[in-house]
């Protein structure tokens, strides 16, 4: 029985009604998210996107054919309620914003029924998240999920306005484009009236956006979908939002600064928090030698200590091998663990090789002085108190070390530095720490591929003073690239852009392309330039870490709407799925029976 809402309008939200408005009438309509008889009286907790209000049915008000009505109210069911605004009779519930209040129906219509969810509809809830997933329309019922998806629009808006007062013009890039592969695996989609052709979908708006400054639309924005085939992680999905922006006639320091307004802006207004300006700065050399990282996570200690000269010569071969490989020791201080117990020290020690270690030595500098050690046997006196002293070791310290090639050695304990810090609990809560990592590699070294590999893309400018190397030494040379890292997440990046061609065929040479090849994948672009190209640089932030990180939620499926699992399925809609025979002989497609078999395999399971 589905009544109609004819007639009736809706007045207010649930929570939009305070003690202001006791004494009026009013229709609300929304869920019912409880009901219970209380002897002659119905209580019906009523609840919509912004709340919860208390409806309360009686006989002497509505009628007995309305109480009956109230009566059958179950979970879900949504009704509309025209009634008078009272000062609640019982006690204040002070959990609810509308706690003082309650209305007294004197008309109820039941708009829709509803069946019992497969799962409560409230805050914190326990519900394995591939149920929430399967029918995340009633979990974006949840308050919890409500509040982040509001606070998502409300910080879109803010951005948005802010990047319109600077000037900015918002501006639409295309979602069916040509596959320019360098960076993660495209999402390909064919095309019907060119059987054998593929469209990409965009990884970012990248190259349009560079286009769109050769035309002179000298600041523009974007919230752009993006789309990459990668493996999935918490803050990984193959299809995610960017707030995407190009700036003419810039540097660094410009963009920089545009965008400590934005975050300075959207952090005030959203969060009532105050981000101290300008936000620090770090080289990425500094980041790595200091943190292990280029996304350092800056709200706890624990640096990394560099003890290659303190160890060279020691007794200790795996140290010393690893110096003679041309590889560096460096370690980390964990204050105050030196009882750690074997176990946990062995946990540690895995965890290491799991990042790429071949071990973890460790030393302990129990309270009383004495060490317990992996390796101390084989140094002398002298050399283990050195080596403590280089780590500022004081009694009940644990200290450890990873000897091996310099990326390696990063990377373990960078890693282990996270992970310890999160298992004992050092990481302060509610702190907001911004960072801009500055002065990347231009170029990284691909030993699969054996080639160099642009570190952002190819299209990123090498800083003044090193492009004197970038024949010689391409390894050395650093780029006017720079990342935006909150609490150790990466945020967003940019850079400034090449807009000299013979920088960009030399860019070009040592990626290993031919001319050919470079103008085949991006001739659009290198044409363009050669019709007058202003200097140009720009940013993207990932828009569902910035709600992720604000919002305080763990994972960015938390802060979109329809998120996708480990696997790149859509639980709920069972996307991706077979088509009809139909549709692939359209598009000349044949299915390769082996490629049916193989299904899953490339993807880390959940
Ligand atoms: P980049 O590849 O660094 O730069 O991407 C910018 C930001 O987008 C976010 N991001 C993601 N978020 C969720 N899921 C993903 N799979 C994902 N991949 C990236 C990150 C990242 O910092 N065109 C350049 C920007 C530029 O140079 O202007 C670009 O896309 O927060
Ligand atoms: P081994 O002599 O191989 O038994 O190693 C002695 C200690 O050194 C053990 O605690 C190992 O975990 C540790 N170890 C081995 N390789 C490395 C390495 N590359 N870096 C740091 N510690 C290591």
């Amino acid at each position: 029985m589905a009544e109609s809402m004819m007639g009736l309008k809706r007045t207010h939200r649930c929570t939009e009604l305070s003690e202001a408005n006791i004494g009026e009438t009013v229709t609300v309509m929304g869920w019912v998210q409880r009901s219970r008889n209380k002897g002659g009286i119905i209580f019906t907790d009523l609840r919509d996107r912004s709340g919860i209000l208390q409806i309360i049915f009686e006989d002497k008000d509505i009628g007995s054919e309305g109480f009956d009505k109230a009566y059958k109210l179950r979970s879900e069911f949504v009704i509309a309620v025209v009634g008078r605004v009272e000062k609640r009779a019982g006690d204040a519930n002070k959990a609810l914003k509308t706690g003082t209040i309650e209305v007294r129906a004197t008309e109820l219509r039941i708009l829709s029924e509803a069946e019992t969810p497969p799962f409560p509809i409230e805050a914190d809830s326990k519900t394995k998240e591939e149920l929430r997933l399967k029918y995340r329309y009633l979990d974006l019922r949840r308050p919890d999920i409500q509040k982040n998806i509001i606070l998502r629009s409300r910080i879109v808006n803010v951005i948005r306005n802010y990047f319109m007062n600077e000037g900015f013009l918002e501006i639409e890039t295309p979602i069916l484009q040509k596959s320019t592969p360098e960076g993660a695996r495209d999402y390909l989609v064919p095309s019907r009236i060119h059987p054998g052709n593929f469209y990409a979908l965009p990884q970012s708006p990248q190259l349009f956006k560079q286009l769109l400054m050769c035309s002179g639309y000298d600041r523009y924005f974007q919230v752009a979908k993006c789309f990459r085939d990668e493996d999935l992680r918490a803050d990984r999905q193959p299809e995610f939002t960017q707030i995407d922006l190009e700036m003419s006639f810039v540097d660094v320091d410009d963009v920089i600064a545009v965008n400590e307004g934005a975050i300075a802006k959207v952090f005030k207004e959203v969060l009532d928090i105050d981000v101290s300006l300008p936000i620090r700065r770090m080289t990425w050399q500094e980041a790595m030698d200091r943190f292990g990282s280029d996304k350092p996570d800056m709200r706890f200690g624990m640096e990394l200590t560099d003890v290659s000269d303190v160890v060279k010569g020691c007794g200790f071969g795996v140290f010393t091998g690893a110096l003679e490989n041309g590889g560096t020791v460096r370690g980390i201080n964990v204050k105050g663990q030196a009882e750690m117990p074997r176990k946990k020290i062995d946990a540690l020690v895995d965890h290491a090789k799991g990042c790429g270690a071949k071990g973890l030595a460790y030393l302990c500098v129990l309270p009383d002085g004495t060490y317990k050690s992996s390796f101390a046997k084989f140094m002398s006196e002298d050399e283990l108190k050195n080596l403590v002293s280089a780590m500022s070791g004081e009694p009940g310290d644990l200290l450890l070390f990873a000897a091996d090639k310099k990326n390696i050695v990063w990377n373990v304990l960078g890693a282990l530095r996270l992970e310890i810090a999160k298992t004992y609990d050092l990481i302060p809560e509610g702190e907001f720490n911004f960072l801009w990592v500055t002065e990347f590699p231009l170029l990284e070294w691909s030993e699969e591929e054996n080639r160099y590999k642009a570190m952002h893309h190819p299209f990123t400018m090498p800083m003044d003073e090193d492009i004197q190397y970038l024949d010689s030494d391409p390894g050395r040379v650093r780029a006017k690239a720079y990342d935006i890292v909150l609490n150790g997440t990466e945020l967003g990046g940019g850079s400034v852009r090449i807009h000299q061609s013979d920088i960009q065929e030399k860019m070009f040479e040592i990626l290993g392309f031919e001319k050919e090849d470079a103008y085949t994948r991006f001739g659009f672009l290198l044409n363009a330039f050669k019709y007058g190209v202003p200097p140009h640089a720009g940013l993207a932030y990932g828009l569902d870490r910035l709600v992720m990180l604000m919002v305080g939620a763990e994972s960015i499926r938390e802060v979109m709407a329809f998120p996708k699992v480990k696997d790149a399925s859509d639980l709920m809609s069972e996307a991706p799925n077979v088509v009809d025979d139909k549709q692939l002989e359209e598009l000349g497609i044949m299915i390769d029976p082996k490629a049916l078999q193989n299904e899953g395999e490339d993807t880390d399971t959940q």
